[in-house]
């Protein structure tokens, strides 16, 4: 294992995972982890990454010294290079001008790290201080124009450090160099796989759980169900998942989770389905406004599962679907966000527990949906795109009623299926249907109809922070639209959303 210690730089996440990318298992811890600590976990190597700071500023974060005597190979990055020089008596100072961006690279072939890297690359800067003036007993490997030490080594002490950042896909041969470092220095053999990831996981909860119980709760989406399945194959039946069906899930879903994690599911563990929907329902009649449904289904989303909790009496560990992205680092110690099972609601105020367990926190989205098919989990399930903790509710315009809840759930279905029929599933990351509060003027047969439009939404994004609407081949379209109007009672239109994101967003509310 590589050890990433983080002093709040802005990529940090990506170091974890280039590591990974080189098949060698990283973490990123903060950057006050302790040496004891350290010494405990037995990392092959320590990298410390970027940050905003100055090591002269007394508020800058600082690692002890005694890390640069463990005899563990360490790379220092940007900030991380400059305290590293810093630290070990080299001398770091203002530059005379900053670099920012790409950035012409001379390597000099005497390094480790640059082994199999061009003589003249681009690296990615981001600096105000640079290294002067490297420690006693280090070389230089790497100058830029401004920097007469863009990356220094000593390879007797196995330290290496780097003005420019290798993690970011800008630096050209930036791969390679993080790979040298853990392949090389560090010795790792670059053979991590998944399942290794899986059966240390299941190890570790085992060692800390005990004869304890624990009690998770389980939305259906991907990440809470990994969490759910890692923690059944650790502890079985000391683990008991409740189910919240909020009414406010697509047409099959809930059927879908009670066939994974339901008595006759592949899986060990105690479930517990509650069909809460009528309480939703009730809690949300002729309510319009948005945040207020928002706030509504997540609040009673948090009782309901009080309520069952407190059915099962004092637990020892809450567990939580948290995934590497949901975790903010600060840089500073306590860097988890803790994101509730679905993003709506927080934590419970009265569960009684006396911890929480994040299996799933050093893992991006795709390495959990790598775990998921390493445990067996449908792919079905694992390759499901994202749906909103709110459910439904919040694609469904105005104040939720049975009714409208039924002509949104045909509809959507209707929509994945022909999606799926004309092998867009995989190439859309986001889409559904969604019911406007419009009635309009339509004709049947012979007959005049008033009836709802529903909206089909489909988008293309990276990181959901913004989204294009996607070109559905026109064929699809006319398909899905002639199968709505026809199959779904109480809808005469169909619709189709073109707003990117911003001004709009993925979801209607
Ligand atoms: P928006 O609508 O903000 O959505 O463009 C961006 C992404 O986030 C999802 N989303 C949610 N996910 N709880 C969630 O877990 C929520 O309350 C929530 N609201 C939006 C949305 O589906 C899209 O993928």
């Amino acid at each position: 294992m590589i050890i990433v210690l983080d002093f709040g730089g802005q990529y940090n996440q990506l170091i974890a995972r280039r590591v990974r990318e080189a098949n060698v298992y990283c973490e990123v811890h903060p950057c006050t982890l302790s040496i004891d600590k350290i010494k405990e976990m037995a990392p092959k190597g320590i990298i410390l990454t970027g940050g905003p700071n100055s090591v002269y500023d007394p508020a800058s974060p600082h690692c002890d010294k005694a890390l640069f005597e463990l005899g563990i190979p360490v790379l220092g990055i940007c900030y991380g290079a400059q305290l590293m020089a810093w630290m070990l008596g080299g001398r770091v100072e203002t530059a005379p001008v900053s670099e920012y961006g790409r950035t012409d690279i001379q390597i000099s072939r005497n390094g480790r790290l640059f082994g199999s890297v061009s003589e003249n690359t681009v690296g990615w800067m981001s600096h105000t201080d640079y290294i002067s003036e490297p420690p006693a007993g280090f070389i230089v490997t790497a100058k830029t124009d401004v920097c007469p030490a863009a990356a220094i080594e000593d390879d007797g002490r196995e330290f290496y450090a780097v003005q420019f950042h290798p993690e970011v896909t800008h630096t050209e041969e930036g791969g390679k160099i993080l790979s040298a470092f853990v392949k090389g220095p560090c010795g790792c053999s670059g053979s991590w796989k998944m399942d290794d990831f899986v059966e240390q996981t299941i190890r570790e909860i085992r060692k800390k759980v005990g004869s304890g119980k624990a009690l998770c709760a389980l939305s259906g989406g991907v990440d809470s169900s990994v969490a759910a399945v890692l923690m059944s194959k650790a502890i079985g039946r000391q683990l008991t998942c409740v189910f919240v069906d909020h009414g406010l899930l697509r047409k099959g879903e809930a059927d879908g989770v009670d066939r994974v994690f339901g008595p006759d599911g592949p899986y060990d563990l105690n479930f517990v389905h509650v069909d809460a929907h009528e309480r939703f329902y009730a809690k949300l009649e002729g309510v319009a406004e948005p945040e207020e449904k928002r706030k509504i289904i997540g609040e009673e989303f948090i009782r309901v599962f009080e309520e069952e909790a407190k059915k099962i009496g004092a637990v020892d560990y809450l567990v939580q679907g948290t995934i590497y992205p949901d975790v903010i680092e600060s840089g500073l110690g306590d860097s988890a966000v803790i994101k509730s099972h679905h993003n709506v609601g927080g934590l419970p105020d009265h569960v009684d527990f006396k911890e929480i367990i994040e299996p799933l926190r050093m893992l991006f989205k795709d390495e959990v949906r790598a775990a998921g098919l390493e445990l067996g989990i449908p792919e079905e399930l694992v390759y499901r795109q994202p749906f909103p903790g709110p459910g439904l509710g919040i694609r469904i315009i105005g104040a939720v009623t049975p009714e409208k809840v039924r002509i949104v759930q045909e509809a959507d279905a209707i929509y994945r299926e022909e999606i799926a029929n004309a092998g867009l599933d995989r190439e859309l990351n986001q889409y559904f249907a969604a019911l406007s509060n419009m009635r309009s003027v339509g004709v049947m047969g012979d007959f005049r109809t008033y009836d709802y439009a529903v909206m089909l939404r489909a988008v293309k994004t990276s990181d959901f922070m913004t989204a294009e609407a996607a070109e559905i081949p026109w064929d699809v379209q006319q398909k899905i639209m002639n199968r709505i109007v026809n199959e779904v009672d109480g809808v005469n239109r169909v619709l189709y959303d073109l707003t990117s994101k911003p001004p709009g967003t993925i979801e209607m509310e």
